[in-house]
C-alpha cells in the first residue's frame, strides 16, 4: 500500500528543493522540478486509477502541455465539480507544492476521513497543479524570482504576460500595466495567452457543474473574494448567496447584508489557524489588499461560479516567495484545513441531507437580540 505513495514522496524532491538559495541554484540547474510534477501525475494516476485521471488542458506558449487531474469517486450520481489551480505564477513555489499535497491528502484519506469520504460522494476534485509551466520552469532554471509566463512581445525584447490579469474580467481596467516590462502586463487583449485560454475554454464549458473556483497564490497570508475590480459587493446571486438580515433590538433600520462567501471564507481561515495559529485576514481583494482586474477569481464569479476564492498562503513578507523548507509542510498542512472547509460547507450547501446551520454569532450578528434571515434566490 505504502508503494502506492511512492511516487507522492519521491516527489518532495522537488518540495524540499523549493527553496534553494538563488546562488546554490545558479550553481546547480535542476531542472527536476516540473519533470517532477508531469512524472508525478503519470504516477498517481497509475497508481490511484480507481479514483485519479489525467486530461489534456491545452498547450503553453511554449508548447509545454498541461494536464489537469481528476478526482472522482465511481457513481451513478451527478455530481458537481470544485476547480483548483496552482502555480499561476511563477515564482510561488509553495503553491504547486500544495497542489500536489491536497492530491496526496485526498487519496491518502479519503477511506478514513468521513468528511473527505462525504464530499467525494457528491463531488469531483479537479486539479491543475502548474497553470503557468512556462514560467515556473523559468523561475526554477534562470530567474527565481519570475512571476509571468513567457511569451515575447515587442519582437522578442521583453517577456511575460500576467496571466492573473488576463482573463476577462473588466480586462485592461485597474491594477494593470500595458508596458510588456511591467510585472502586471495584461497582455494584448483578453485571453490573449493560451494558459489563460486553456483553463478559461475549460471552465466555460464546465461552468454549470462548477461550484467552487479555487485558485492558490502566494504570500500575505489572505482568502480573497470577489472582486478586485470594484468595491461594490459582487451583486450577483447564483442560488442562496446572500441572506439579508433585519437585526432588531439594536436599531430597526440596520439591514446588513451579510454574504455567504465571506461567511465560508471566515470558517475556512479559523480552521487554518486551528492547526498552527496562523492568521489569515479574509475579505475582498479590493477591500483588503489592491484593485485589480482580469483575475481568474474574478471571472470565475462573474461567469457564474458561486464560490471563488484567491489564497495567498504563507508567509507575510518575512521569506516571502522564498518561503524556507521547513514551512512548507505545515503551510500544507494548515491550508489543507482550509480549503477542506470550503469544499465540505459547498457539499453541504448543494447536496441533499445536508445542513448548514447559520447562527446569529456564527454571522457575527451577536448584538442583534432577534434576526429575521432572509435568503435571496436567484
Ligand atoms: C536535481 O535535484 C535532485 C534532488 O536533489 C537530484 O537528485 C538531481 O540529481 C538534481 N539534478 C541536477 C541536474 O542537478
Ligand atoms: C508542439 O508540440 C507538438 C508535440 O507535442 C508538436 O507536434 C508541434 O509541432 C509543436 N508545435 C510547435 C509550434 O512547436
Ligand atoms: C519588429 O521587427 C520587424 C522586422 O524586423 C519590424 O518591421 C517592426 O517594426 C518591429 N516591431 C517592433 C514593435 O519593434
Ligand atoms: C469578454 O467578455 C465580453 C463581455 O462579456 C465578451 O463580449 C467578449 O467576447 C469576451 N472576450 C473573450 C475573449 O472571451
Ligand atoms: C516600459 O517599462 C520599462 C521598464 O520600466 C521602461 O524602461 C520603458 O520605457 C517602458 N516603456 C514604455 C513604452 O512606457
Ligand atoms: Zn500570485
Amino acid at each position: 500500500w505504502f508503494a502506492n505513495f511512492l511516487p507522492f514522496y519521491a516527489l518532495p524532491l522537488s518540495l524540499v528543493m523549493i527553496n534553494l538559495s538563488p546562488s546554490m541554484f545558479d550553481a546547480e540547474p535542476n531542472l527536476s522540478a516540473m519533470t517532477t510534477i508531469y512524472q508525478w501525475m503519470t504516477q498517481i494516476q497509475k497508481s490511484n486509477s480507481e479514483l485519479v485521471t489525467q486530461h489534456y488542458l491545452g498547450k503553453t506558449t511554449e508548447n509545454r502541455t498541461m494536464y489537469y487531474l481528476q478526482i472522482s469517486q465511481p457513481s451513478d450520481k451527478i455530481k458537481k465539480i470544485i476547480w483548483m489551480d496552482c502555480g499561476i505564477h511563477a515564482r510561488e513555489w509553495i503553491s504547486p507544492a500544495f497542489c500536489q499535497w491536497f492530491v496526496k491528502e485526498i487519496l491518502q484519506n479519503y477511506r478514513s476521513d468521513p468528511k473527505i469520504r462525504r464530499f467525494l460522494q457528491n463531488l469531483d476534485l479537479y486539479i491543475l497543479p502548474v497553470l503557468n509551466i512556462d514560467g515556473y520552469i523559468y523561475s526554477w532554471e534562470k530567474d527565481r524570482l519570475w512571476r509571468k509566463n513567457r511569451s515575447p512581445h515587442m519582437n522578442g525584447t521583453c517577456y511575460g504576460t500576467d496571466l492573473n490579469r488576463n482573463f476577462n474580467s473588466s480586462w485592461g481596467s485597474i491594477g494593470v500595466s500595458y508596458n510588456c516590462s511591467s510585472e502586471i502586463f495584461c497582455g494584448s487583449g483578453p485571453e490573449s495567452e493560451p494558459e489563460t485560454r486553456a483553463v478559461a475554454q475549460f471552465i466555460k464549458k464546465k461552468k454549470s457543474d462548477i461550484l467552487c473556483y479555487l485558485t492558490i497564490h502566494s504570500y500575505g497570508q489572505y482568502i480573497l473574494t470577489p472582486y478586485g475590480s470594484t468595491t461594490r459587493p459582487p451583486n450577483k446571486n447564483f442560488g442562496p448567496l446572500k441572506i439579508t438580515a433585519k437585526c432588531t433590538g439594536t436599531d430597526d433600520n440596520i439591514i446588513p447584508v451579510l454574504n455567504i462567501q465571506m461567511h465560508v471564507a471566515e470558517m475556512a481561515a479559523a480552521a487554518l489557524m486551528g492547526k498552527y495559529g496562523t492568521s489569515y485576514k479574509v475579505g475582498p481583494t479590493s477591500l483588503i489588499l489592491y484593485s485589480n482586474s482580469g483575475s481568474s477569481r474574478d471571472w470565475a464569479h462573474m461567469i457564474g461560479i458561486p464560490f471563488s476564492y484567491t489564497f495567498e498562503l504563507r508567509d507575510k513578507g518575512t521569506h516571502g516567495f522564498v518561503l524556507p523548507p521547513d514551512q512548507i509542510q505545515p503551510t500544507c498542512e494548515e491550508t489543507m484545513l482550509a480549503v477542506t472547509t470550503i469544499i465540505d460547507y459547498v457539499d453541504q450547501k448543494y447536496f441533499p441531507g445536508g445542513a448548514v446551520m447559520l447562527t446569529a454569532s456564527s454571522l457575527g450578528l451577536s448584538l442583534c437580540l432577534s434576526v429575521v434571515l432572509t435568503w435571496t434566490v436567484s
